[in-house]
């Protein structure tokens, strides 16, 4: 998978790129991720690329023809599947979401700043607004490193353990159950005696039990997802 990022603040992403996963998800190609910064898009002298909002208002607004050019510069390269922007009145983005967007081939993440994106960006070339939560980031960098992350680690073969992505929380509407390791006994707190049990079948339907109740205590309402 390939993901374009288009922002203000390339260097943002270098300390998250350049680490843990995600790393590891670019050294072994599993993925390919491009910073562009929308700046080098700019004609005029002093590099602009938000300008005061027609009709007034607070806030810049982030110019279309600087981001014109640099995503049109990328179609003329490769055909990408689908081209988000992150904007805190798009759409929620989630597990099944990053499930499904992991499936694409190439994606381009546009990161909105300022009081927003000329309309007609949206009109011209976004397939989707995405949303990662409901608070309002300075910027939409901090909502495409955690899309990016969040598709990385569901690539088959990023997670060396082949079963560990699918057991994260949320994967399948559950959260994840406790997890201990050595001391068996710190100052008193013991792990559960069945952990320690080595009862395969013990040890799973403990864990299960452990998911729906946490769940049910915590996220209720996972269990009446229907999407
Ligand atoms: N930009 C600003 N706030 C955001 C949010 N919550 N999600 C995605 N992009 C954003």
């Amino acid at each position: 998978m390939r993901i374009d990022i288009l922002t203000l603040f390339p260097e943002m992403f270098e300390g998250v790129l350049g680490c843990s996963i995600l790393k590891r998800a670019i050294d072994r190609q599993y993925l390919e991720v491009h910073t562009h910064n929308i700046r080098d898009y700019t004609y005029d002298k002093h590099h602009r690329a938000d300008d005061y909002p027609f009709g007034g208002g607070a806030g810049m607004v982030m110019m279309v023809e600087p981001i014109a050019r640099c995503i049109e510069q990328l179609q003329s390269e490769r055909t990408y599947d689908a081209i988000y922007l992150m904007a805190p009145d798009g759409q929620q983005f989630n597990q099944h979401k990053a499930n499904s967007m992991s499936m694409l081939q190439n994606i381009i993440l546009l990161c909105g700043h300022y009081k927003g994106v000329d309309e007609r960006v949206r009109e011209l070339y976004i397939t989707e607004d995405l949303s990662i939560g409901d608070y309002v980031l300075s910027g939409g960098e901090l909502a495409a490193m955690v899309i990016t992350d969040a598709l990385a680690r569901v690539i088959p073969g990023v997670i060396s353990d082949g079963t560990s992505a699918l057991t994260d929380s949320f994967q399948d509407d559950l959260l994840s159950a406790p997890v201990y390791t050595r001391p068996a006994d710190f100052r008193g707190h013991r792990v559960p005696d069945v952990l320690l049990s080595g009862n395969d079948k013990l040890i799973a339907d403990w864990k299960m039990e452990q998911r729906l109740k946490r769940t049910q205590e915590r996220r209720p309402d996972l269990l009446h997802n229907e999407e």
